[in-house]
């Protein structure tokens, strides 16, 4: 979803007449969109703002509380600008504004505003549900990319014990239907091939179309599958259990539904997911695993694991490595418990051991990582759509790409193929790549 919003960041500074620099000296605006899920991402903030500081100090820059000596504007968005607020004016100075999750669309204005008065101070934190996307709609996209996002839903009311975005982000709100299809249209730019519509809670999405029909998540993906330009279609982040008979079955029947399934189940132990607030146990997990392969044979899965939750124990822990092996999920992201601020589970008596819930994530990781280099090795000697998406970062006679099932392709360079859907022969794998070589 950050990825998202920071793209629509930069769209709205593009159309407001600013363009991107390269290097930090030359920036009249700097903005940070930041992450409060974990202790570590919004740390991360504070630290990045200290090293920008030092960056432009070396040059010439002072930087002061106001702007009066011309230093750039530092603009906060992002659940840490929710949750810290104006803590962070007296934390770090010379920040200029601080904007919720759902006020950044206003970001041309706040610089303008900041522009004519340097000594202000601006801080915007209400979160005002669909608001944003009314002014984000019309806004050209400055991306060149083959993949693109499109937020249909925001916010939580899920409420698990140890998450922060029911407060940050507030409670669930789900984009109008026709507002979502005019951003997806409006991608119809030649290149964007894939489309991945986000939410914290994607399968609740409940929009209304323009007659005030209840349309959820199913409807708007077959509006979306009847697009010559989308290719692949995927979504995230849905609750484990509330994927709907309606959205399994468009797997089954849509070419375009990719069989890689997001489904983040947490933990493998049923005192600890009560204890989360998860609103399943590890069976009725299970189940849903088995009622998505039966009639999606080809799905795979993918999940995100917490280890260290307060009371986990070794025999909870051990019901969570069962049941990653038991599923063999292909890909997933695993995180040692962090105490938020404000959260249930914060207060919770019996919080683990650092050194213990660092362990364990070793080891879960390491069986993690085990399960993705088979399901990776299982996919040499085969041929594999695979989504061409640029020249590679690490050399520029390698063009990267990903599968059906997200696992990052390597093969030889090929201008031709950039932004195509190509065929690939798979020769080796390791956990984190497949390479490749173009099949025609
Ligand atoms: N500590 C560790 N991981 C967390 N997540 C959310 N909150 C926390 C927390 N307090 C993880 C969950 C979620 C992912 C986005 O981040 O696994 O699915
Ligand atoms: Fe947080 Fe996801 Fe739980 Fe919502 S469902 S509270 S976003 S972990």
């Amino acid at each position: 979803m950050n990825i998202y919003d920071s793209s629509k960041i930069f769209d709205l500074m593009l159309s407001s007449g600013y363009s991107c620099v390269s290097d930090l000296q030359d920036a009249d605006v700097i903005i940070l969109n930041t992450c409060y899920i974990r202790e570590k991402a919004a740390e991360k903030i504070f630290s990045e703002l200290g090293r920008i500081k030092i960056a432009l100090q070396k040059s010439q820059k002072k930087i002061s509380r106001g702007r009066e000596n011309g230093r750039p504007i530092f603009i906060i968005t992002g659940c840490v600008a929710k949750a810290e607020g104006e803590n962070i004016f007296r934390r770090v100075p010379y920040v200029d504004a601080v904007l919720s999750p759902s006020e950044y669309y206003s970001i041309p204005e706040v610089v303008k505003s900041l522009r004519a008065n340097p000594d202000e101070k601006i801080s915007k934190l209400d979160l005002t549900g669909t608001k944003k996307f009314d002014y984000l709609v019309d806004v050209k996209s400055g991306s060149n990319d083959c993949s693109a996002f499109v937020a249909v839903q925001e916010g939580c009311d899920n409420f698990c014990t140890y998450c922060v975005v029911p407060n940050t982000r507030g409670r669930e709100v789900s984009r109008s239907f026709k507002s979502v299809i005019d951003e997806v249209r409006a991608l119809d730019n030649g290149k964007v091939a894939e489309v991945t519509l986000l939410g914290q809670n994607v399968s609740s999405y409940n929009g209304v179309d323009e007659d005030g029909a209840q349309k959820n998540l199913a409807d708007l993906i077959r509006e979306i599958d009847a697009l010559d330009f989308v290719k692949r279609i995927r979504y995230i982040t849905s609750y484990p259990t509330k994927l709907g008979d309606e959205l399994v079955a468009l797997h089954a029947s849509s070419k375009k539904m990719m069989p890689l399934l997001f489904v983040p189940i947490q933990s493998g132990s049923d005192a600890v997911l009560k204890k989360m607030n998860r609103k399943y146990t590890s069976a009725q997990y299970l189940n849903m695993i088995d009622d998505v392969l039966s009639r999606v044979p080809n799905a795979k899965f993918s999940s995100d694991f917490i280890v260290g939750f307060p009371t986990e124990s070794d025999e909870d822990f051990n019901d969570t490595l069962r049941i990653a092996e038991r599923i063999g999920f292909v890909n997933s992201f695993s995180f040692k418990y962090s105490a938020r601020p404000g959260t249930v589970a914060a207060k919770m008596d019996g919080q683990v051991d650092d050194e213990i819930a660092s362990a364990r994530l070793i080891e879960l990781q390491d069986l993690l990582q085990k399960n993705q280099l088979k399901f990776n090795r299982s996919m040499t000697g085969k041929t594999v759509d695979v989504l061409i998406e640029s020249v590679a970062h690490s050399s520029d006679k390698l063009m990267f790409g990903k599968t059906e099932y997200l696992q990052t392709v390597l093969c030889d360079y090929d201008a031709k193929c950039i932004g195509k859907i190509m065929p690939v022969k798979i020769v080796k794998a390791d956990a984190f790549t497949l390479f490749g070589e173009v099949a025609v």
